[in-house]
């Protein structure tokens, strides 16, 4: 088992500042972190900054969201391109960029590829929503989501691929992260081995094995050791319970605890 990744998707949280600071609170607190990937997703503004703070053998950046085209007039956007060297990660199809922002399929899968393409690691985040859970229609809307997010990619590209399992329904609107319901660790593993499964078809077994897939859904300090019992989870993505110093700090702990 390599290093279990978190990844904490600060979404539109923090100013330049807040960023500095927490990450600065974080490190004289966080211990033992040695099994543990750690990953920020700051807003974009917060990228540079953090970059010459963070000790980079530590933490490592991801990107919230990102352009597929290189350069040119595309207003407001930030391409892979600008963000080659800066960042690690890209998170590509969060859901909120899926249903506020109306992504595309098309916009998900030039993405990703464009991602690749900048040496950037997607994370590509794939889920059900409460009305396709309830009519049993997860299966598919994995199958559909991963079929179209990494169909631009080549067999070698795709074993690169983080793939996040996040369920619609389980994410928190940042501070109901306690009180919110999040997935089982059954269903976490059952959607795993869902995913890796579509890329076995896909791209073969190999590509399939070397895939790190997570969970995401109101992860928090007290629900993390039992999603990382799940053999098929590389780590976890978390929103709102990465905002909080003790949380984040008890998530990685039960990450590093873990092997
Ligand atoms: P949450 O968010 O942990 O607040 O549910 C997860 C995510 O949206 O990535």
């Amino acid at each position: 088992m390599g290093k279990t990744l978190i990844i904490a998707n600060w979404k539109m949280n923090f100013t330049v500042h807040e960023a500095s600071v927490f990450l600065h609170k974080l490190d004289k607190v966080v211990q033992n972190h040695r099994n543990v990937e750690m990953v920020i997703a700051p807003t974009a503004l917060c990228l540079q900054p953090l970059s010459i703070q963070i000790d980079h053998a530590k933490y490592k950046l991801a990107a919230q969201n990102l352009y597929w085209r290189d350069e040119g007039a595309f207003t407001g956007e930030v391409s892979a391109h600008q963000l080659r060297g800066l960042v690690k990660y890209a998170l590509i199809g969060h859901s909120e960029r899926r249903y506020v922002f109306h992504e595309h399929e098309k916009d998900i899968r030039n993405k990703v590829q464009a991602a690749v393409r900048n040496g950037i690691i997607p994370v590509l985040c794939v889920g059900e929503t409460a009305a396709e859970r309830t009519d049993g229609e997860t299966d598919m809307i994995i199958h559909n989501q991963i079929v179209s997010g990494l169909a631009n990619l080549t067999a070698d590209e795709a074993k690169t691929v983080v793939v996040a399992y996040e369920p619609v329904w389980a994410i928190s609107k940042g501070k109901d992260f306690a009180g919110h319901a999040s997935a089982t660790p059954g269903d976490a593993a059952k959607a795993a081995r869902s995913i890796r499964r579509q890329i076995q078809h896909l791209f073969g077994r190999e590509t399939a094995q070397e895939v790190r897939v997570l969970y995401g859904g109101s992860v928090n300090g007290s629900n993390s050791a039992g999603f990382l019992t799940v053999t098929e989870l590389d780590g976890l993505l978390v929103g709102g319970a990465s905002l909080h110093v003790d949380e984040f700090s008890k998530m990685v702990k039960s990450a590093h605890d873990r092997r």
